[in-house]
């Protein structure tokens, strides 16, 4: 009996590393995206980012000459806390109401999500970053009208 201890020993390790691992895994699945992303600071940053390419890209500003842009940002850095699982309050318009009389084109609509995508590549994963950006594409039916 006394010889067979250390292989117990051994078995025993082994299955608590797997045991850990698992946790591990568990626990990373069961994270949100707001989590995984890296939650407010990211997401402020992000936004931040994205919104000054946008108001300083000749080809996307136009729309947004009467807004503050703090403002906006402090909005869209709720609102993408929101819909990624934070425990935020979103406290704007619908797309469709905010967007109503802007007359925003696809191409605005896509150098827009093409800053968007190059600031996430700058602050969070691929998989975050497309698991966001799939959340979003759905609205271009209620920003595009024009
Ligand atoms: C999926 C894409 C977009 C999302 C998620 C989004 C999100 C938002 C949000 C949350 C607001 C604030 C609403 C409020 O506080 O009531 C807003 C406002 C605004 N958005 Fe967008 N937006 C998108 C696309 C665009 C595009 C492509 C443009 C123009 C190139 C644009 C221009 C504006 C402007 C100018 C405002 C402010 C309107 C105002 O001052 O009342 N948005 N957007």
């Amino acid at each position: 009996m006394k010889k067979f201890i250390p292989l117990l020993n051994i078995l025993f390790t082994i299955v608590l590393i797997g045991a850990c691992l698992n946790a591990r895994a568990y626990s990373a699945e069961e994270k949100t995206l707001y989590e995984r992303i890296g939650g407010k600071p990211v997401l402020t940053i992000v936004v931040s980012e994205t919104v000054d390419e946008v108001i300083a890209n000749p080809k996307t500003k136009r729309s947004f000459a009467d807004t503050k842009i703090s403002t906006l940002k402090a909005s869209i850095t709720n609102q993408f806390c929101v819909i990624t699982g934070g425990d935020c309050i979103y406290e704007g318009e619908s797309m469709k109401k905010s967007h109503a009389d802007l007359k925003i084109s696809t191409a605005e609509f896509e150098l827009l999500v093409q800053a968007l995508r190059d600031a996430l590549n700058r602050h969070v994963n691929t998989r975050e970053k497309n698991e966001l950006l799939k959340l979003l594409a759905p609205m271009k039916h209620d920003v595009v009208t024009n």
